[in-house]
Order: structure tokens, then sequence, then C-alpha cells
């Protein structure tokens, strides 16, 4: 008789929930209802009183949902056929991908409609926070999940903000988000070029969205019922989808249910305990109550004589232990029974990750919060769970993802979620821009703080103090997060996030310092890895007073430049800096440590500060002056802004130097590319581009000390005048620049060699024969031809044949 009550308890929550989707489809009957006494099958999934119900109740419950609507299924029928829609391309297509793609993961289904509710409740939670009133129909915020395995359905319900019909035909009938149609080209690159990780990742990235139901069911209906409208159901089997008026009016008060028909090969996701594994994966981090319709089984004392009296008392475990002593007192005769109840059962703590104790909170359990919101395939790099307290008091969980998003750059200037705010635990849908400083944009995480208003528009958001406090605080927990990094974790940040600190000291100076102690470069101190500007200032000799630098390509050109050479020979230490953004970064960065720097392609250099080094100095300037003079009147008078005596030259004759705020070769380089792509270029770049350099001539160089000699003796020596304009030009290409008089040049080169090879000057160049069009060829050409064809075959055949 238990078990025969039990298995009935089991048939009537079948029952219901068949109906609550099926009902309209047995309505055949036209029989009028009274609206106060028949209750809803909906009102019944959030209440937990089934588990008591008496065979009576069941089959008065059966006959109610037979009574339900007003409709005969040939009318249903007709209104499905009328309201019949396809689904735009693109969904057919987004379906496809993912059917196809994801079938060995079809459980992610559940984990997007658990989303969705939680979206859903999210909004309305929001809503609610301003108007008291859109909660009317019910408090309670709340998901729940219920199989079906006679009719092989499972009921995803949520009392979220639901759906109008015009909301159903947008959202579900459409790829509403930009986002997805994103997904979609991207999907669809990544499929053509075979990548199998980069869409692995993407659906990481991304997730798929509602579309994913049909991985594991051949029929979706969703019923929804939103504040502004009636209750919809709409209802697709994958190729098309109908939307009609719910015509059991309103059952579900508010929110949703999404109801799934399973697919043979889906079963699985009937059963409990399938279900309770994935609910509980993809659920610890949501923050609304996930139920489950669960069954346990508890034991129970009954007598012995009366157990019909027994079946109908509901068990609660609380009171076990009373009734039993009272079963102990009163009536001796008693049994253990094991019996199955079913109920709903909470499946997660909502009390959010961020609220608990850093203490208490598991390295496993940050990371699967960390992919529950981001839906990143990976674990995060590092994490940070603090509370600031002081003029705001917050929590907050932050995560450096392990590899920075693909358009990190691209979407620099635009606005971005990547931190969730929460206000006394509710989310606030707003995106609040500004959270984080956009160099810092890459950060993943949430924030809660009870001190921001609730009463909250994007306005009073935007322009409240305490966001400020706020993000201040947050710059420097993420700084205070990389700085403690292991030296493993900091290379692995550094590869992924290097320009974003470089940005960080160009835009924040308020954190210039902190942001330079990150910074790291190439440098002739060490081979392989790059330094720290500390490690730099800890090998600094003893008089050094610059950090030295220079800028370029790559760092085998660097090397070799004209412009470490007396450095790199006396010792200094010089640093490789090769990102395009190293020389902006270093402009914003006066010193560090209390060390200026200096661009080694620039003037101000100045190795020897020793007073013989400058006597020496002063002396070689004396006595070049006829040569520094001649060619600054002479042969490169409108060519550079002046000419000095080197102090950074070993082995290369001249050098090409830009003074302290002009252009380095390297930087030209870099504007000039800009400029191009953004067409035309500004006229700041022109005007940097059209300045002119410094040369610096290496007295030492026999080339040089010969020019001296020529420019003392004829001021008017041509050859001399030549050679001047020609190290000109190859001090220009090695310093960096670019050449401007490139004929001239190749004019330069031509005659310096004819000089040096005898030839004389002004021999003239062979005249080409001028030969008459022909319209016959000659025989003999044609047998060459032919000849000519016979050797290609035979390479063809050659080639072939490997
Ligand atoms: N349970 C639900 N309650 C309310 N709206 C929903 C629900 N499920 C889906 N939607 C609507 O359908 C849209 C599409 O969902 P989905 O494909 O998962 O994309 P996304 O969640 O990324 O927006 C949602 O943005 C939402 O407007
Ligand atoms: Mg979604």
């Amino acid at each position: 008789m238990k078990l025969l009550n039990s298995l009935l308890l089991v048939a009537f929550v079948c029952l219901t929930i068949y109906s609550s989707w099926n009902g309209r489809v047995h309505a055949e009957d036209d029989i009028e209802v009274d609206e106060s006494s028949a209750p809803k099958v909906d009102e019944d999934i959030g209440k937990s009183r089934e588990g008591s119900r008496t065979d009576d109740e069941v089959v008065q419950r059966e006959e109610e949902q037979i009574k339900l609507d007003g409709l005969s299924v040939a009318e249903m029928k007709e209104l499905r056929e009328s309201s019949k829609q396809e689904f735009v391309a693109e969904v057919n297509r987004m379906m496809k991908l993912i059917i196809n793609s994801l079938y060995k993961n079809k459980e992610i289904f559940l984990r997007e409609l658990i989303s969705n509710a939680s979206d859903a409740l999210d909004k309305i939670r929001f809503m609610s926070l301003t108007d008291k009133d859109v909660l009317g129909e019910t408090e309670e915020l709340s998901i729940r999940i219920k199989s079906d395995k006679e009719n092989r359905m499972l009921h995803i319900t949520d009392t979220g903000i639901g759906m109008t019909k015009d909301d159903m035909i947008k959202y579900l009938g459409t790829i509403a988000k930009s986002q997805t149609s994103e997904f979609l080209t991207k999907f669809q690159e990544a499929q053509a070029s075979d990548n199998k990780q980069s869409m692995s990742d993407l659906i990481g990235q991304f997730g798929v969205g509602f579309y994913s139901a049909f991985l594991v069911a051949d029929k979706v209906i969703v019923t929804s019922k939103n504040n502004q409208d009636e209750q919809y159901i709409w209802e697709s089997d994958s190729s098309s989808f109908t939307v009609v008026q719910d015509p059991r009016g309103n059952t579900l008060g508010r929110g949703t249910t999404v109801s799934l028909h399973l697919k043979e090969e889906a079963r699985e996701y009937l059963e409990e305990h399938k279900l309770r594994e994935i609910i509980t994966k993809y659920s610890q981090f949501i923050n609304f109550n996930i139920y489950l319709w669960a069954s346990k089984s508890v034991s129970e004392e009954v007598p012995v004589e009366d157990e019909e009296a027994a079946a109908t008392a509901t068990p609660k475990t609380d009171d076990d232990d009373a009734s039993v002593e009272e079963a102990k007192d009163e009536k001796p005769k008693t049994k253990t029974v094991n019996k199955t109840v079913w109920d709903w059962e909470l499946m997660n703590s909502a009390k959010p990750i961020w609220q608990r104790k850093p203490a208490e909170v598991t390295d496993e359990e940050y990371v699967e919060f960390y992919k529950s919101f981001t839906k990143d395939s990976q674990d995060p790099l590092v994490h940070t769970h603090f509370v600031a307290e002081g003029e705001v008091t917050f929590k907050s969980i932050l995560y450096v993802p392990k590899v920075a998003p693909s358009d990190l750059f691209q979407n620099y200037n635009k606005k971005t979620d990547s931190i969730k705010l929460y206000v006394r635990r509710v989310f606030i849908s707003e995106t609040v821009d500004d959270l984080l400083p956009k160099y810092l944009s890459f950060v993943r995480g949430v924030v809660d703080s009870d001190d921001l208003p609730l009463n909250v528009s994007r306005e009073t958001l935007q322009q409240n103090k305490l966001l400020k406090v706020i993000k201040k605080k947050l710059v420097r927990k993420i700084l205070d997060m990389v700085k403690k990094m292991s030296e493993a974790d900091f290379e692995l940040f550094h590869k992924e996030y290097s320009t974003n600190v470089k940005l960080g000291v160009i835009e924040d100076s308020t954190n210039r310092v902190r942001l330079a102690k990150l910074l790291r470069f190439g440098s002739s101190a060490e081979d392989k890895t790059t330094t720290s500007l500390e490690k730099y200032v800890e090998r600094m000799k003893e008089k050094q007073e610059f950090i030295y630098f220079i800028a370029g390509t790559d760092r085998d050109e660097l090397e070799k430049s004209p412009f470490v050479e007396r450095l790199l020979a006396k010792g200094y230490e010089v640093l490789y800096l090769t990102d395009p953004i190293d020389e902006y970064c270093m402009q914003s960065l006066p010193e560090f440590d209390g060390k200026r720097f200096q661009n080694v392609a620039k003037d101000g250099l100045n190795i020897d500060k020793s007073k013989q080094a400058e006597e020496r100095l002063k002396e070689l300037e004396k006595s070049y002056e006829p040569l520094i003079n001649w060619i600054k009147d002479g042969p490169l008078k409108d060519k550079v802004e002046n000419v000095k005596i080197s102090t950074r030259l070993v082995k290369t004759p001249m050098a090409l130097v830009a003074n302290q705020f002009g252009y380095s070769g390297n930087m030209e380089r870099i504007t000039r590319a800009q400029a191009y792509q953004k067409s035309g270029g500004d006229s700041a770049s022109q005007y940097y581009f059209g300045q002119k350099k410094i040369l610096e001539v290496n007295p030492g160089h026999p080339l040089v000390k010969e020019l001296l000699r020529r420019a003392e003796s004829d001021s008017s020596d041509s050859q001399a005048k030549q050679m001047v304009e020609l190290m000109f030009e190859s001090a220009t290409l090695r310093s960096g620049y670019e050449l401007r008089d490139t004929a001239g040049f190749a004019d330069r080169i031509e005659h310096m060699l004819r000089s040096a090879l005898n030839v004389p000057l002004d021999e003239k160049v062979d005249e080409m024969p001028d030969f008459e069009e022909e319209s016959e060829k000659e025989p003999a050409d044609e047998q060459e031809v032919s000849a000519e064809e016979d050797k290609t075959d035979q390479t063809a055949e050659v080639c072939i044949n490997h």
C-alpha cells in the first residue's frame, strides 16, 4: 500500500507537469472553469505540497487540467499554424553549428538555461529597486527544475522578468545580441581553418545561449509571463517556431518556463542523479536559489497496526526525533519504514562567494567561480579576494585571465563590463563604465558594496563619488596582485599584458611609479631574459647618472647601432626597447628611482663627465672647428641642424641624432606607419618629420681625420664634399632614419664606384641599338624557341619524377 501510494504520488507529479505544457492540447472539452476554485497548474510549481497528495486529489487535479482552456485541439492547432514563423537565417546557422560541434558536450544546455534564468531574475530584481510593484505577482526569485520521465520532459522555471510576445519573437526568433552574430562569424572562421582549439575556446568565451536547448531537445516550449503582457507560449522544433497566447491565461504569475521535450538519446537528463550532478556544477555561483524536484528516502516510525493513518501524514525530518519519542510513549508497537518523498531540494548556497571569508574558499572554488562568469575555459592566472574598508566598504574578487582577449586593443576605447557591480548583493545590470581604467580592462571580477545607493540609475552611479574611491582601490589592489605574482606567473603576465602596463605608464600618472616597476625590457646585461628597471638601477656604475636606452625594431639591430658603441665598450648597460609603444612610454616616464632616462639616439648624451674628458672634448672641438664649420656651411648646409664632435661613437664615422624633443629614427618609423594607416598623417608628425637632425662626427675615425685635413687645405675639394654627403647619408640610414634624396644618393654611390674601379667619370653608357619591329619571325629564331621549350618540358618531368 505504501509503495502504491508513492507510485501514485510520482504519477501525480508527472501529470501535473505534463499538463502544464501540454494541457492545451488535451483541451477538447469546452467546459467553463470557475477561476477562483481551480488551482492553476504552475502555481504549484514553486510550492512543495505535492509530497503529501492523496489519490483523490490526484484524480481531481487531472480533471481540472482538462477543463483548463476554452479551446478545442483543432482550434489550437489552427492558431499555431497561423502564427508559424521561420527563424532568421542566422539562427538556423547558429543552431546547426551548435548541434554539430557540441554534440559531445550536450550538458551545457543546462548551464545556458540556468544562466538565462539568472539573468532574467537579475533584471527583475534590478527593476524592483526603483519600483517595488514589479514584484507584485510573486516576491520569490528562484529557479526550479523538474523532470517528467513519463513524458520525457524537462522544465526549467524562473520567476524572472519574463518575456512579452514581442520579446519572444525578437529574442528567441532572431539573434538579438551583436555578440552572438560575432560569435557566429568567428566560429565559422575557426571552423574553416579547422582550428579545433579556437573553436572550443570560442564556445567557452561566448556561451552559446538559448539555442543550445536543441542539443538535447527535439521540441522546446517556452511559456512566459512578463508584467507588460499576457502569458504566451513559444514553441519550436528547431526549424520554425510559433507564438500563441496561452489559452490557460496567466499561470506563471511572472517569469518563464522552458520545457524541453528531450530527444531519445538525451534521456539521461531526466535522471535525478544526472541533473543533480550538472546543476551542482553550474549553479554554485548563481545568486538565486535553484531547486530540483527530487526524491529522498526518509525512514519513519509507523505504528504496525495503523498504516493508513501514517501514510497521509507529511514526514518532516525536523520533527523526526519528537515523533519517535511520542511513538515510544504512546504506541510501543511501531516499525521503521523507508519512504520516498518528493520535494524541492535546494541545490546551491545562494551566498555569493565574495561574501565568504577568503580562508573558507578553496582555490578550486575561485577557479570555478571565475569560469562561471567569464565563460573562459582556462583557469585564471591569479586572483585576489579582499574587503576594502574606509571611506567606502566593499568586497571584491579580481582575476587576471591567462590569455588576453584577442580584441583587447581594437576595443580599447569601448565600454567594458569586465567588472560586475553589485549593490548589497543585487546585481546592477547597467554597465558602469569606468570602474577600471582602460589599460586594466582585461581584469575580470566582482565588486559588491553596501555603501552605494540602492536607487541606482546610470547617471547617479556614474557621478557617485564613492565609485571613484572604489576605482582607485581596485587599481591599487590589481597592481598589488601583479606585484606579488610568482616569477613564472609574472612571465606569463608580461607576455600577455606588457602593452597594458606601458599604456598605464602613459595614462595613469598616479600609479606611474608602481607601473614602472612592472616594466621589463631587453638589456645588454641580459642575453636572453628581460630586466626590470629596479635591477638596472642596482647594476648601475658608481657615477652613472642616467638609465640608457635605445629603441628600434629588434635586438639585433640595436646591438649593432652606432649609438651604443661607446657605451657598451665602456661597460654601461643599455636597455633595448623593441615594442613600438616603448619609446612613447619612456617619454611619459621622466625618471625611475631618482635616475633619469637617456635615449642614446638623442642629443645630450654625455658619457664622460670627468674634468679630463671635458678638457679633451674642448680641445677636439677646437681642432675640428674647420671641419665642423665647413660641413655646416657647405655640403650639408640645409640638411642638418648642427654638427658636433661625438662622444658616443667608436667604429662608426658619423651618426645622426635627434634633439631631446625631436623624433628618433624609431619614432619616425612608427609615426610614419601610423600616419599611413590614418591616411595623410597629422600636421604634428609632419612637423617632426621635417625636423633637421644633429650630425655627430667621430673625431678618432680615419675618414673624419682625412676630411678635416682636406677641409683645412682646400675648402672647395669636390671629392671631400661628395664624401661628406655620402657619409651623412649612410649615417642617416644607420641611425634609423629614412633617406630623403634617394636618387642623389644612388648617383653619389655610382660616382664613388667609378673612381674606385678607375672608370672615367665621363665615360658614356653604350646606347641600345634601335631595332625595328618585324612582322615575321625568322626560322632560326623559331628553332631556338622550340629548343627552349624542350628544356622546360624536361625540367617539368624531372620535377614530377621527384
Ligand atoms: N528565462 C528567460 N527569461 C527571460 N528572457 C529570456 C530567458 N531566456 C532567454 N531569454 C531572452 O532570450 C535572449 C537570448 O538568450 P541567449 O541566447 O541565451 O543569449 P544571451 O543570454 O547571451 O542574451 C536573452 O537575452 C533574453 O532576452
Ligand atoms: Mg544566455
